[in-house]
């Protein structure tokens, strides 16, 4: 069973990996580069979505390289993180929320392998774009940690880098959303797309814009996250030691043919 983590904000490495070692990889979207290793009896992935030292803004992230990478591994399921600002009073700074939707304000960046170009044209449904079943492992680990843990959440993606006005924090709200962040789309959708398990611990890391009067800066955001590393990165490990192979859960349905050869 190969599993892969992608880490956002705050997490650079998985530190506890055995045996890691760099690998890189060309993909039909450009090169990617990992590490592979093992924790427990499981042969761990890790990816950090901006790069070790954060160079990449979420906008120019390759996320199709990323995740065709993943696959090309033969891994099946993606632990990804990502920090958050809240704007649900009741999803505090310093929790977790295991998504379960999303609302995509992105706006300029490639969101499907299925573009009619590479691959075939399909519309593959999202009804449920998480997997139940990670989330559900995820959440059992999660027993164990003083972070308050809620299983539900919908996190609208905007396109970033700068954070959102205290307007558009509103509007989000009043769309049914409970968190922001800038880079879970479209890395869901292409991981679905591929057939994947997939799940998101986001860990908020601040109030969004305007529902906390302060201002809000990346420091902030690196400080809150900082603060938690140690717990999250063992949760994450905790997690992936409870998954097993055995799964009902239908992310494996392919939605389509996946063409790509070059
Ligand atoms: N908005 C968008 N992305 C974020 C935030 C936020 O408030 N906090 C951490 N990532």
């Amino acid at each position: 069973m190969k599993i892969a983590v992608i880490g956002g904000t705050g997490v650079y490495n998985p530190e506890v990996m055995q045996d890691a070692q760099e690998k890189k990889v060309s993909t039909p979207y450009g090169n990617v580069s990992f590490l592979h290793g093992q924790y427990k009896d499981k042969e761990v992935y890790f990816l950090a979505r901006h790069g070790s030292k954060h160079s990449l803004p979420p906008h120019k992230i390759n996320y199709r390289a990323n995740i065709w990478a993943l696959k090309g591994e033969g891994i099946e399921k993606i632990i990804s993180t990502a920090a958050v600002g809240s704007m649900n009073i009741d999803m505090k700074p310093g929790s977790v929320v295991l998504i379960d939707q999303f609302i995509d304000f992105t706006r300029q960046r490639p969101i499907t392998f299925f573009d009619g170009e590479h691959n075939e044209v399909v519309h593959t449904d999202f009804t449920e774009p998480y997997c139940p079943q990670l989330k559900e492992i995820i959440a059992e680990a999660g027993k164990n940690y003083k972070f308050d843990i809620t299983n539900k959440g919908t996190y609208v993606c905007s396109e970033g880098p700068r954070f959102e006005t205290s307007a558009e924090i509103k509007m989000f709200r009043s769309l049914g959303a409970d968190l922001a962040g800038m880079t879970n789309v479209p890395e869901v959708v292409l991981a679905r797309e591929l057939g994947f398990c997939y799940a998101t611990i986001c860990f908020v890391t601040n109030y969004a814009a305007g529902i906390s009067e302060d201002i809000l800066t990346h420091e902030e955001v690196l400080e809150m996250m900082g603060n938690n590393i140690a717990d999250i990165r063992s949760l994450i490990m905790d997690a992936v030691v409870l998954i097993q192979g055995k799964t009902t859960c239908h992310c494996q349905n392919k939605p389509g043919r996946i063409i790509v050869d070059k």
